[in-house]
């Protein structure tokens, strides 16, 4: 049995693993004991607390915080069974951030095509081969053009930052996430500033990128998305993942001996049920488990054991 109180999914299923993932800041402990196999193609919202440290995880999984326990692996094609420690940032995740991180000198095609061109070649490419590169740059502008379409804004790929809405904005920094092709994308927040309207387009964005998935996978291929999304709205969480974790400082950790808090750990753990883009939201549907989360993740007291509701794997090996 592993820490998540099951048999191990297989090993080309699993597009990153967290284990025993510790975190703080000086004296300061944020993350405890943090276990999670994340399944390739999953959609896997994560929800906590205030302060509880879910930008930390996903600071560590980017690798510009790399944890100060334990390790995260991430998974391809290239890495094997073994996976890859992550020790520092690199092309093979992408993140997403509640604020714009767009070039504002950009326009929105530019803005997504930037990112291949510049890792593709080195400035002596760029120079020296200068036809290979001109080829190179028609390549990636026509990808950025596919990704823009993707998003949904093909009539919006010449606009500047400041000439597009928030909602636009967001949409052209998933595309430049995506256009990179990661194993993992990462997403913080990210319609926390955007009007609910605008909101649930994007939500329904994920939705078809989820679906995607779902035809690749029939299709015998690999899925294209793998998704970690931080939300502070609980029904966002449920709608757009299919798995819903939580992580929180409140839990029991006197009964496992420790002296002083120890930080936050996964104390919710379970599917979530999954959404089409051709049915209307119907957030009543939530309810129920809207409120076991409110309750294991949110209230302080009384401290749950930690195990009880992580169960996304034993369920998954019941079925
Ligand atoms: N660079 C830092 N130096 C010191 N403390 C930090 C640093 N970054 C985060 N912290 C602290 O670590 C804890 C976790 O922060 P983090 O931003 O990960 O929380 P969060 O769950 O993302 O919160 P929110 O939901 O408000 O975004 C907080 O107490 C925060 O003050
Ligand atoms: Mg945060």
């Amino acid at each position: 049995m592993n820490p998540e109180g099951d048999a191990s999914p297989a090993a080309g299923d699993i597009a990153l693993e967290s284990r025993g993932v510790g975190h703080g800041f000086g004296a300061k402990a944020v993350l405890f004991d943090v276990n999670l196999k994340l399944r390739r193609g999953q959609f896997l919202s994560l929800v906590g607390p205030s302060g509880c440290g879910k930008s930390t995880f996903l600071r560590a999984i980017v690798g510009t915080h790399p944890p100060r326990a334990g390790e995260l692996r991430l998974f391809s094609a290239e890495s094997g069974d073994e996976g890859k420690v992550i020790d520092a940032p690199g092309r093979d995740r992408g993140i997403v951030y509640q604020q714009y991180s767009l070039f504002p000198f950009l326009t929105a095609r530019e803005n997504v095509a930037i990112g291949p061109m510049l890792d593709q070649t080195s400035l002596a490419f760029r120079c020296l081969r200068r036809l290979r590169w001109r080829q190179l740059r028609r390549e990636q502008w026509r990808a950025a053009g596919d990704m823009l379409e993707k998003v949904k804004l093909a009539d919006a790929m010449n606009l500047y930052p400041h000439e597009m809405s928030g909602g636009m904005r967001q949409r052209v920094a998933l595309a430049q996430a995506m256009i990179m092709k990661p194993e993992i994308i990462l997403l913080d927040e990210p319609f926390g500033a955007l009007d609910e309207a605008t909101r649930e387009d994007l939500q329904y964005m994920l939705l078809s990128l989820y679906e995607e998935n779902q035809k690749a996978v029939r299709q015998g291929n690999r899925p294209p998305y793998t998704l970690i999304i931080v939300t502070h709205e609980l029904n966002e969480a449920i709608y757009v993942g299919d798995r819903l974790v939580g992580l929180s400082q409140f839990w029991d950790w006197r009964k496992e001996g420790h002296a002083a808090a120890p930080g936050a750990t996964v104390v919710y753990d379970k599917p979530t049920p999954v959404f089409d883009t051709k049915t209307a939201r119907n957030f009543e549907r939530f309810t129920a488990q809207r409120e076991e989360i409110r309750r294991v993740v949110f209230e302080p007291a009384p401290p749950c054991d930690r195990h009880q509701h992580v169960v996304y794997w034993r369920e998954q090996t019941a079925r």
